[in-house]
């Protein structure tokens, strides 16, 4: 049994600031025909029904306990129909938006993130074949946006990973040719009461539905950030905000539609235009899982931050020579079978050999065929490259993989040109890669994909010679002592900021 929180993902929108602006976003009309999709305990049911209190509202929702509630408040109003059914199962929605969509306007604050039992979600993959079916707030605003009339408006505060990520790219590709975006603003998640969605901020995205090709791509709107309170919601003229006005054609051009938002325009100019970026001079694979990490893997001191669960390993089962083997991704046959391991955790250039993977011809055995096991890309093992973090705490770090084992938790890029591998360990480290990346990703996760977007530019010989020397110094310095001088480390930024201008 899953937990009623995570099926039904019901944080009531507690804000009267965010209630207050989107209601207001939806410039209603006294003939207005209203859909709430996800009515909760009908907030924004009220708020609307304080400005017009005939409007003619549709409430779904799934809760029964919640339905109770709506009904106990709304049901002796003629003008409020309430509905418990599943919004995006739902026969008499489907029909409605097959026919082009009855509603002139929707707000809704739908579930995140919600769990669907696999049933649904094998159903909800077959209505929605193009969306990523596993996030439930993408399938609430595409549903919507089909239930909207011509021209009619909806307002939805949702997390903003649609803007980028990989798998929204379908709904960004509906939202901008089949919606004129009205304003869409962005801000932390903690102006909403009593959540905090760490790996996001959150958005309020208005759009009018058009059914016009032209007009949505040709159509220009606000993209506004910079809020400091939740009250500047209701003040958008306030100079301390930042306002980025953008075409839905320059949206949709963007590598897999994303909404690149950055203050330099020089930061748009390179991840758009770019000749090359980093997927087109080096390999960027996952790593390896060993499906039960508690029993293969051991660490090498017990006070280790994550260590404490892990068994010691011994200085004496540890290969000395895994390199020179030439069977190696087949596993050792001696009793010195641990190897290293890089994993996650966020060191610069160079990371301490901390953890131990059981590499005996058996563990290996077990990873190429255990059901949880990740023996993927294989060919990459053992080689020299660089390793990033899939998350990083808050820039983006990297560190040599010196022909080691590296784990899925980290990024393995490889080089096509091995000579670059120090001039590509400086730029992951410098803050100039941090604003690529974060611009093409804001949030904290750095995946292949990703990775593989940044645009790279490759100096003349003296620089990229005079990168390397700093950065082998570095990296010497820190084998030896554990630290490094960090005015050369800035000196390499510098060198960086003049290539890339930015
Ligand atoms: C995030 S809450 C928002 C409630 C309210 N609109 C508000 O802003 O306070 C989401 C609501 O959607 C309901 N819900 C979740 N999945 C649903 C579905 N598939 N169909 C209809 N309602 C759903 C939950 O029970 C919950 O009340």
């Amino acid at each position: 049994m899953i937990g009623e929180e995570r099926k039904y993902q019901a944080f009531y929108t507690k804000s009267t600031p965010i209630v207050d602006y989107m209601v207001s976003k939806l410039s209603m009309e006294a003939s207005d025909k209203i859909f709430e999709p996800c009515g909760g305990d009908g907030v924004f049911v009220e708020a609307i029904l304080c400005e017009n209190q005939f409007a003619y509202i549709d409430i779904c929702e799934l809760n029964t306990k919640s339905v109770e509630v709506l009904r106990e408040k709304f049901s002796t109003l003629p003008n409020v129909n309430i509905r418990e059914c599943d919004t995006l199962l739902d026969n008499e929605l489907s029909f409605n938006s097959c026919f082009g969509g009855i509603y002139d306007k929707i707000i809704a604050n739908p579930p995140y993130g919600a769990w669907q039992d696999y049933e649904k979600r094998s159903v909800l993959k077959k209505m929605y074949p193009e969306l990523y079916s596993k996030e439930s707030y993408g399938l609430f605003l595409f549903r919507c946006i089909e239930l909207l009339k011509e021209d009619g408006i909806l307002s939805f505060i949702i997390p903003d990973t649609f803007l980028n990520l990989h798998m929204h790219k379908a709904l960004r590709n509906h939202i901008l040719t089949k919606t004129q975006i009205v304003e869409l603003v962005l801000f932390p998640s903690s102006f909403f009461p009593g959540v905090n969605f760490g790996y996001a901020n959150l958005s309020i995205i208005t759009l009018k539905k058009k059914n016009d090709y032209k007009k949505c791509i040709e159509n220009s709107f606000p993209i506004i950030n910079g809020f400091t309170n939740v009250e500047q919601l209701n003040d958008i003229n306030q100079n301390t905000l930042k306002i980025y006005q953008f075409t839905q054609e320059i949206i949709f051009k963007n590598p897999d539609h994303a909404f690149l938002i950055a203050e330099n325009s020089n930061v748009l100019k390179l991840i758009t235009q770019s000749k090359f970026r980093i997927g087109d001079i080096a390999d960027c694979v996952t790593g390896f899982y060993s499906g039960n990490d508690k029993r293969f893997l051991q660490v090498i001191r017990g006070d280790l931050k994550n260590g404490k669960n892990y068994c010691l390993v011994q200085t004496e089962t540890i290969s000395k020579d895994y390199n020179n083997n030439a069977d190696i991704l087949n596993g050792i046959e001696s009793e010195q079978h641990f190897i290293p391991i890089v994993k996650g955790g966020n060191f610069k250039y160079l990371k301490p050999e901390n953890w131990f993977m059981n590499w005996s011809k058996e563990a290996v055995q077990h990873y190429k065929t255990d059901k949880k096991g990740r023996f993927q890309n294989p060919k990459y093992y053992f080689r020299s490259g660089i390793g990033v973090p899939m998350i990083s705490s808050s820039s983006i770090t990297a560190s040599l993989i010196e022909n080691k084992l590296f784990d899925q938790s980290i990024v393995g890029i490889f080089p096509k040109d091995e000579s670059l591998t120090y001039y590509l360990l400086a730029f992951f480290n410098s803050p100039t890669c941090n604003k690529l990346i974060r611009t093409i990703n804001p949030s904290a996760n750095n995946p292949a994909n990703y990775i593989k977007k940044i645009p790279v530019i490759i100096p003349e010989k003296p620089i990229l010679e005079l990168i390397n020397v700093k950065i082998k110094r570095i990296v010497d310095a820190l084998r030896m002592t554990g630290s490094y001088d960090e005015n050369e480390e800035r000196q390499v930024w510098e060198v960086f900021e003049g290539i890339y201008k930015i």
